[in-house]
């Protein structure tokens, strides 16, 4: 299969949606984007008032067609999605649970794939899972990897028996983040410190921290133990974090939860 002609169709301009068709805009993506949204948000109007997008086209086969609306909403309207699809029509998905097995019956086409971003893709710093079937091309995997630069770092194709556990970790490794902050934004507050600066103080260190970690060579746990010196103050809080009982163990317990949910979801 050679490599797809420029041309996207969006299904659902939402969140991740304008997330991908504004990086594409902004990169001037080399072909017509056309976005199906039946109440199109301003960004949207205003993209098509700018002739940047088309809104809404008329059904017929789209060169590749990226499908991003609430899996529950793509049951009801699979024929309209069908609409869209033709026999060289390039199918990703984004949306969560949807299997390609499923995406595959569904729309009527094998080539099709599914990616699975996270919500830091809404500022560009995300990280996508990409799955692609086993027969698909290099040429679609290549292609489909640039398609979701826009959201951050995409990390595949990986196989499809991995997206669970990957999705347990970047899928959903955001709210465990979100939660670390509340937790030591609390704990500050409990300890005396005002609500708000607690707060900031939390936000920043996670910020800060990831940023060190990106950027530096050094494995986390290096990253960890430069900051613990023996007998000192963060000894002393990791020595309750890293207990048998507590982060790691509690952390694979959460993160086993998050597997099995998101099988049953799936249907596997
Ligand atoms: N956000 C995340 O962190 C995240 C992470 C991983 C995967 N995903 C997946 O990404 C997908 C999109 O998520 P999102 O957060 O961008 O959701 P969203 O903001 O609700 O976007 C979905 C869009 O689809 C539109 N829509 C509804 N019915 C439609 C139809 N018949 N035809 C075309 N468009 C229609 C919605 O319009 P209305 O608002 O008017 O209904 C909305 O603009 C979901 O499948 C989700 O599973 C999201």
């Amino acid at each position: 299969m050679a490599r797809p002609e420029p041309g996207i169709t969006l299904v659902g301009g939402g969140r991740m949606g304008s997330a991908l068709a504004g990086g594409w805009i902004q990169s001037n993506y080399d072909g017509p984007i056309a976005i199906i949204d039946p109440q199109p948000s301003s960004q949207l109007t205003d993209w098509e008032r700018d002739g940047k997008i088309t809104l809404n086209p008329a059904p017929g086969p789209a060169t590749t067609l990226v499908v991003a609306v609430k899996p529950q909403v793509f049951d009801k309207i699979s024929d309209q999605i069908r609409a869209h699809v033709g026999p060289d029509t390039l199918v990703l998905s984004i949306m969560a649970g949807i299997t390609l097995d499923s995406l595959a019956r569904t729309l009527g086409t094998d080539r099709v794939a599914r990616a699975m971003p996270n919500t830091p893709g809404l500022v560009g710093k995300g990280m996508t899972l990409l799955c692609l079937p086993d027969e698909a091309s290099a040429d679609d995997g290549d292609y489909l990897k640039a398609l979701l630069t826009p959201l951050g770092d995409v990390e595949g194709p990986i196989g499809e028996d991995m997206i669970s556990a990957a999705t347990a970790i970047s899928g959903c490794g955001p709210a465990y983040v979100f939660l670390l902050a509340e937790v030591m934004a609390a704990a500050g507050k409990a300890h005396g410190l005002d609500q708000d600066m607690a707060m900031r103080l939390a936000k920043k260190t996670i910020e800060g921290a990831g940023a060190l970690m990106m950027e530096s060579e050094e494995a986390p746990s290096k990253l960890r133990e430069n900051v613990t010196s023996p007998g000192g103050v963060t000894k002393a809080a990791l020595d309750v974090l890293m207990q048998d009982t507590a982060m790691p163990s509690l952390m694979e317990h959460a993160v086993g939860a998050a597997i099995k949910r998101d099988r049953e979801l799936s249907g596997d």
